[in-house]
């Protein structure tokens, strides 16, 4: 069984959590960089707005071909209580996906918004079976009980 762990992360937290994934599921990771340069201010000024608008952000890898797993996870940071503009991109860049079952989760500072259920619809339209999905905020990034939530989405998948 094997896991595409896919994920955006500009301060590290999504990072974290998909690397817990990793570990906990011997998963392999897929980090999406998006090619767009924001500073401190602009992350917030235009790509918050980006974000709100469900806009796309060039992203490297451009394709993510997922056939060869079994289930796969999307992680994304929230911004302005949706998901990045690299994230929605992501979806756009999914060969392979169709008919595979997903877990996504989220991390923000204390307000998710819609962010994974626009992220879950987004896949579901792709044909994704999404199982399941949490959301980490910032003091609930090391609770086990959350991590374990995000585990047991993953089923027999998770090699443990
Ligand atoms: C542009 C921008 C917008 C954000 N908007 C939200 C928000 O709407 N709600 C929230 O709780 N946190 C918000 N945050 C905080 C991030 O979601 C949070 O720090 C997240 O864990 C960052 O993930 P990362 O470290 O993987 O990049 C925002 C951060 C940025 C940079």
């Amino acid at each position: 069984m094997t896991i595409a762990i896919i994920y955006h992360s500009v301060s590290g937290h999504t990072r974290e959590i998909a690397e817990y994934l990793a570990d906990t599921c011997d998963g392999m990771l897929i980090e999406i960089v998006g090619l767009t340069h924001y500073n401190a201010v602009t992350r917030y000024l235009v790509g918050g707005k980006r974000a709100l608008s469900g806009e796309k952000d060039d992203i490297d890898p451009a394709m993510i071909d997922v056939a060869d797993f079994d289930a796969i996870v999307v992680g994304t940071p929230v911004w302005a209580r949706h998901p990045t503009p690299a994230i929605n991109a992501t979806v756009d860049a999914l060969r392979g996906c169709e008919g595979k079952e997903a877990a996504i989760y989220a991390t923000c500072g204390a307000v998710a918004g819609d962010t994974l259920e626009l992220l879950g619809s987004a896949l579901e339209q792709k044909g994704v079976r999404v199982r399941g999905r949490v959301v980490f905020a910032q003091r609930e990034l090391q609770s086990e009980e959350k991590r374990n939530e995000l585990v047991s989405l993953l089923g027999t998948s998770c090699a443990q």
